[in-house]
């Protein structure tokens, strides 16, 4: 009997460390969209992307739907523009986690057919 609960148990945690093992990754990937807010406008990256990510004449747009965070990571130590780089001394790659968390909180604009002004 005690046999039997201990195996059902082992499988049990063995089942539920394959489920973190999958998961782990996503965790690890998720920032502090509330500190992100702040450190976008602390490290100046407002100053060309807008407080939004929207973009300017002087930087792309970076939301709504920014990069994926690796890929955002990858840009901003090496970009390829105008764009000056910006190292991990500077802003760590949790901080730009926190930026890209931001990043994804930027809600869509509305359809262009919802708004009665541009439909008359
Ligand atoms: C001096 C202006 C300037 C500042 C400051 C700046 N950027 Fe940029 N950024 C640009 C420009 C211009 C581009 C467009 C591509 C290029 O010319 O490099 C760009 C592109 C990007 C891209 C790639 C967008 C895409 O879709 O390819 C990311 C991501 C990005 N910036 C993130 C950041 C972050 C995060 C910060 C703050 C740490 C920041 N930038 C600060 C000017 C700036």
């Amino acid at each position: 009997m005690t046999r039997r609960i201990l195996r059902t148990a082992g499988l049990a945690f063995f089942a539920l460390g394959m489920l973190f093992a999958q998961t782990a990754p996503k965790v690890a990937a998720t920032g502090n969209a509330e500190n992100g807010k702040k450190l976008f406008t602390a490290y100046a990256c407002y100053q060309c992307h807008g407080y939004l990510g929207q973009g300017s004449n002087a930087g792309a747009r970076l939301a709504p739907k920014p990069l994926p965070l690796a890929a955002m990571i990858a840009y901003v130590r090496k970009p390829s523009g105008q764009m000056p780089p910006v190292t991990a001394k500077v802003v760590s790659d949790a901080e730009l986690a926190d930026i890209h968390a931001y990043l994804e909180t930027v809600p869509a604009p509305p359809d262009v057919k919802t708004i009665k002004l541009l439909n008359q």
